[in-house]
């Protein structure tokens, strides 16, 4: 297959297969960012948030990150208006197990009947008879895990989820939530500049799960001018983001980023890291900076 970098640059990204049965292109979007200030409510200008998402398809991006809690509700309404039919090769995956009070207010629960109803309505929102992926958002320490995975292997088992995902675990309880139910990914914190959940996403890379890093593009005081992006940006005439971007691509070949962004601007920029290949010794120097 060629690829047609200039019209649809995520596809130079390459593939991952979910669970090893769902490809999706490695460079996705994010779609938290849409909403309101404080994650909360609708966003300040609808008709941009709608071609974001519209746009980031055109790029080639088919993964797509959200949850029931990203307004709440608003930007899973939003991927229905925008997108919906869906194309063939779009996943969504959206999360479970936090609900809101207020802007910037997130709190785990993770009692199973509310699970299930978090399941049953990211379903009847997204306009979908199965959800590709399901991430538990959050473990609620005050649930038992077989509860909480047991009822996503449920719904994975009743044909309404596809496969079942973690969100902000260490290695220890990617290993308990295994064995109660099969697991595809862990989305957790990662980025250039930040790399504490390094083990799990060696773990994720050894036993051929997908590692879904959020916050991918911060590069902390690192992209600040005269810093150390500044030379390998000039050499590749690239932002400071796609270098965040184009540094986790080539960081593993599981990880599956998703830059957040309510502006089309951005979305073409973030598109254009899947085209940049970074040289050992750019990778290597990156990988240094920190
Ligand atoms: N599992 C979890 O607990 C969890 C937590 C947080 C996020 N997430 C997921 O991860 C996704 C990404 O995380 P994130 O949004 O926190 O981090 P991010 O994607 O690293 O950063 C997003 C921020 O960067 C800005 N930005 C985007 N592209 C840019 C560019 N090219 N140049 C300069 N600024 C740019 C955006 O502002 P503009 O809108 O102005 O572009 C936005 O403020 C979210 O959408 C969500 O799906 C998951």
């Amino acid at each position: 297959m060629t690829i047609d970098m200039t019209t649809r640059p995520a596809l130079a990204s390459g593939n991952f297969r979910i669970g090893g049965d769902l490809p999706v292109v490695r460079l996705g979007y994010g779609a938290m960012r849409l909403t309101g200030l404080g994650i909360w409510g609708e966003p300040r200008d609808r008709d941009e948030a709608i071609r974001v998402l519209r746009r980031a398809v055109e790029l080639g991006v088919t993964f797509i990150d959200t949850a029931d809690s990203y307004g709440p509700f608003v930007s899973e309404e939003l991927i229905h208006a925008a997108l919906h039919p869906y194309p063939a090769d779009l996943v969504i995956a959206t999360k479970a197990g936090l609900v809101r009070t207020g802007p910037g207010q997130w709190h785990p629960l993770g009692r199973p009947e509310y699970l299930r109803q978090e399941a049953e309505m990211s379903l009847r929102r997204l306009g979908l008879e199965r959800i590709d992926l399901f991430q538990l958002h959050r473990i609620d320490p005050r649930v038992p895990l077989e509860d909480q995975l047991g009822v996503l292997a449920d719904l994975q088992r009743e044909g309404k989820v596809r496969h079942v995902g973690l969100s902000e675990v260490s290695v220890e309880q990617v290993r308990a939530a295994r064995a109660i139910a099969p697991i595809a990914t862990v989305q957790n914190r990662y980025n250039l500049a930040d790399r504490a959940s390094e083990d799990v996403l060696e773990y994720c890379a050894r036993e051929g799960l997908g590692f879904i890093p959020w916050f991918p593009i911060a590069t902390g005081q690192l992209a600040r001018p005269g810093g150390p992006l500044d030379d390998i940006a000039r050499q590749l005439e690239a932002s400071p983001a796609q270098l965040a971007l184009a540094w986790l691509l080539r960081r593993s070949p599981v990880i599956l980023p998703i830059p957040g962004t309510a502006s089309v601007a951005h979305l073409e920029e973030n598109a254009g890291a899947a085209t940049l290949h970074l040289t050992d010794e750019q990778f290597t120097a990156l990988s240094r900076v920190v």
